[in-house]
């Protein structure tokens, strides 16, 4: 797997998104960025992060980070026949999560995630709302029933977190799990 999108919306969290961007990036894999008008907005007050500066920033290391323009229908993510792996959106919010339930792709984010299902291709959903109302539950339930991941930003404890990076690294940590992407970001159950 080399090539993935990484969604961001206005969902809290979006620490999680800094983090497995800086994870993914040094292991070598080619990543597109789609970032809603809502997740900058909540990226700067939660961070203090302007997402543009940033992967602009990255970009002077990796050249494999590309940030897309969330109206561009003409991006080669909007299409099934670009050879994108995965996409995870993360965070992700109740709002995108219903439009990509209902089929509703009318920006390059919900393209990328209704093409991934089309394509049979992984799509990694990280929920984040609490409490759950019936119709966030429906449209979960939905999408996992079409093989789409609902890994929600949900930490354990079990791994005995000292931070709030160790907090934040078992959940990337599960997401790069489920890819079979090795990695050490949490201390696994009975693995001493
Ligand atoms: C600081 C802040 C935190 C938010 N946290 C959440 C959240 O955890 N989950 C959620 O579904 N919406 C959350 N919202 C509301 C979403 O940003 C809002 O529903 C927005 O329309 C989502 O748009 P998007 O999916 O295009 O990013 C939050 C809004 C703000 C300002």
């Amino acid at each position: 797997m080399k090539k993935i999108v990484i969604g961001i919306t206005g969902a809290s969290g979006s620490i999680y998104a800094k983090r497995i961007i800086e994870v993914l990036l040094p292991m070598g894999y080619e990543l597109h960025v789609i970032c809603t008008e809502n997740g900058r907005k909540v990226m700067k007050y939660e961070t203090g992060t302007d997402i543009d500066e940033w992967i602009k920033h990255l970009k002077d290391h990796y050249a494999t980070i590309h940030i897309e323009d969330i109206q561009d229908m003409f991006s080669g993510v909007a299409s099934g026949s670009y050879p994108y792996d995965a996409v995870i959106i993360i965070p992700c919010s109740m709002g995108t999560l219903a439009e990509i339930s209902q089929g509703y792709a009318k920006n390059l984010l919900t393209r990328a995630a209704d093409v991934a299902i089309k394509e049979n291709r992984k799509l990694i959903i990280v929920p984040r709302e609490t409490p759950f109302n019936a119709i966030h539950l429906e449209n979960m339930l939905k999408l996992s029933r079409l093989g789409v991941a609902l890994i929600p930003a949900m930490p354990g404890f079990y791994h005995h977190p000292q931070s709030v990076q160790d907090i934040v690294d078992f959940v990337v940590g599960k997401i790069l799990d489920y890819l079979s992407i090795e990695n050490n970001l949490f201390k696994k159950w009975r693995n001493e």
